[in-house]
């Protein structure tokens, strides 16, 4: 019995844990408002002329980067986006890349 109620613990503590790396989640919650709602959706034209930036600029579908290169942007922001270090960790960081790429990949 005891052994149920130590693994009960441990299953409820990392709980949080596995919240933290969705990476859809965590793009809805910190990117979609500039992005658009889905990586591979088109942004708010309205929204891209607010920011002086083209449509293409705030497509992430549009995006050339490599994996690394979205971590780092994603980090250390680019122009008008701000960088997400200290606001995100790094696991959700990742998380939300591993996100962008499989939604908009094509092939
Ligand atoms: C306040 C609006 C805003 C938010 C929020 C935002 N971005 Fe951006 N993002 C931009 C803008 C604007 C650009 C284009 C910057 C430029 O090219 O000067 C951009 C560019 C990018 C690029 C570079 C694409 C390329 O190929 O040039 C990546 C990657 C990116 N954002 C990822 C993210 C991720 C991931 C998040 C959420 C963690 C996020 N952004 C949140 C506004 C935002």
């Amino acid at each position: 019995m005891r052994k149920f109620w130590i693994s009960l613990i441990l299953v409820t503590l990392s709980m949080p844990a596995i919240a933290l790396a969705d990476g859809r989640s965590d793009y809805r919650a910190n990117c979609a408002s500039c992005h658009s709602a889905y990586p591979n959706g088109y942004p708010d034209f309205e929204k891209a002329k607010a920011m002086k930036v083209s449509l293409k600029q705030l497509s992430l579908s549009a995006s050339e980067m490599s994996r690394d290169e979205m971590i780092m942007i994603t980090e250390k922001g680019k122009g008008v986006m701000p960088g997400f270090k200290g606001k995100l960790a790094k696991e959700q960081i990742t998380g939300i890349v591993d996100y962008i790429i499989s939604a908009v990949k094509k092939k």
